[in-house]
């Protein structure tokens, strides 16, 4: 009994002289077992031959800025690439079941993935660890701001919709060694706009994609093109660009009912006029422009100023004509009074009292002239609004036809 007392006191004091070795976590030991021969310069295959499949997947976010001026488009993705790695596989039964775990971005081989049409980096979150299962099967995720370059067609504007490609490929890699595919089907890709974020400017159509072969230098690449296809929404641009222009056209046709022999209405079409090109200078910032191509709307804006001009030229000349017969009248009078003044002096008179009273006739006649002059003004007057009323509405009524085409579409 006292030996094995004896065996029992020494064993406890033991026990806590020499502690046990902290183990190291599971977690732990199967990084280490994975990463202890893991050289992350060689592509992880165990057959050269093998190519590398890396399966793409990408979920389009936002549209943060289309940028017409410099052709370029930032979009915000949720990119996935998953590739298998055939150097990170275990028996998840040696390791607690663990069947997933983190690793190091850097620790491991990295396909060389990029957007052949990105212009600029955008501020993307680097993140550090990849995601790898028993299988070897590796999933990089990651969310990427991408600004791209993309051929912007403006014309339609603010009615437009743009087709942007990404192209995804291996810069160096050929397809021998690192080929692509898509993760889910392109319909399932083309028509997934959950995760879109619908409350901006722009609205997601669809993202169709397709794999292609690029044969380059005699040999080939592997790539994937995505179309982001985008709609403008057009209601804040009607509201504070078209609304206001058509509203000052219309303004401008009713200053047609003003008397066309008063001032008032070329001082009123001035004021409108005036008005527009502020407008227009105020809103010159919101279109597009583009150094070859301009927007339609750009073109609409120039011929609204050009028909308001024209109609400001319309009444001016009706003016003219209506004081061209008072000019006359008053050179016939100045005419009349010299040829009065000369001809007393110089003629007898007779001749001079006969020389008045035919001045007399002539006002009476000019009289009659005037009212004639001044209905051949107002008809005139007419004939010129009527058209331009047409000219407006054929105008109007094309360029309306065109955009609800466009925006229908
Ligand atoms: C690699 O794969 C190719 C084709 O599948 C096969 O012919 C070759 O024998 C393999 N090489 C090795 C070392 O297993
Ligand atoms: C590892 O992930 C791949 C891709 O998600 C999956 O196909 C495979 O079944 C997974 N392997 C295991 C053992 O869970
Ligand atoms: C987008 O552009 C690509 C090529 O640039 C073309 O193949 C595709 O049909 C276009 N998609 C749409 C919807 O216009």
């Amino acid at each position: 009994g006292c030996s094995g007392a004896a065996v029992c006191i020494s064993a406890v004091p033991l026990a806590e002289l020499l502690p046990e070795k902290p183990k190291r976590s599971t977690l732990n030991q199967l990084t280490r077992t994975l990463l202890r021969k893991y050289d992350r310069g060689v592509r992880p295959v165990l057959n050269w031959t093998d190519p590398t499949i890396v399966y793409i997947d990408f979920i389009v976010q936002s549209v943060l800025d289309v940028d017409g001026q410099t052709q370029k488009v930032t979009t915000s993705i949720w990119y996935r690439q998953i590739w298998k790695d055939e150097f990170l596989v275990w028996d998840p039964t040696d390791f607690d079941g663990i069947n997933e775990i983190s690793l190091s971005l850097d620790a491991i081989w990295v396909p060389d993935i990029v957007i052949s049409e990105f212009v600029d980096v955008g501020r993307s979150p680097s993140l550090p660890y990849v995601y790898v299962n028993s299988s070897g099967s590796v999933k990089n995720y990651k969310p990427v701001q991408v600004v791209s370059a993309c051929d912007l067609e403006i014309y339609a504007f603010p009615f437009d919709r743009q087709n942007c490609t990404l192209t995804f490929r291996s810069w160096l890699h050929t397809v021998g060694e690192v080929d692509l595919a898509l993760w889910r089907s392109p319909e399932e890709i083309a028509n997934d706009t959950r995760e879109f974020m619908n409350d901006g400017e722009w609205e997601l159509l669809s993202v169709p994609s397709r794999y292609r072969r690029l044969h380059m230098e005699d040999q080939d690449y592997a790539q994937i093109q995505f179309n982001v296809v985008i709609r403008r929404r057009p209601l804040l641009y009607v509201v504070s660009l078209l609304i206001p222009s058509i509203f000052l056209m219309v303004v401008d046709v009713i200053s047609f009912y003003l008397p066309p022999n008063s001032g008032t209405r070329i001082t009123f079409k001035t004021s409108i006029l005036l008005g527009y090109t502020v407008f227009r200078v105020n809103m010159m910032d919101e279109l597009p422009a583009t150094a070859i191509k301009t927007p339609l709307i750009g073109v609409f804006f120039a011929v609204c100023m050009a028909l308001l001009v024209l109609s400001l030229a319309k009444s001016i000349l009706v003016v003219k004509l209506l004081h061209h017969n008072e000019k006359e009248m008053k050179e016939m009078s100045v005419s009349a009074c010299l040829l009065d003044k000369y001809g007393s002096s110089i003629q007898s008179f007779n001749e001079s009292s006969f020389t008045s009273v035919k001045t007399l006739d002539e006002v009476e006649s000019d009289s009659i002239t005037q009212t004639d002059w001044l209905v051949l003004c107002y008809k005139v007057d007419l004939l010129l609004f009527r058209l331009y009323l047409i000219i407006l509405v054929v105008y109007s009524s094309s360029l309306l036809f065109l955009w609800i085409t466009w925006s229908s579409a």
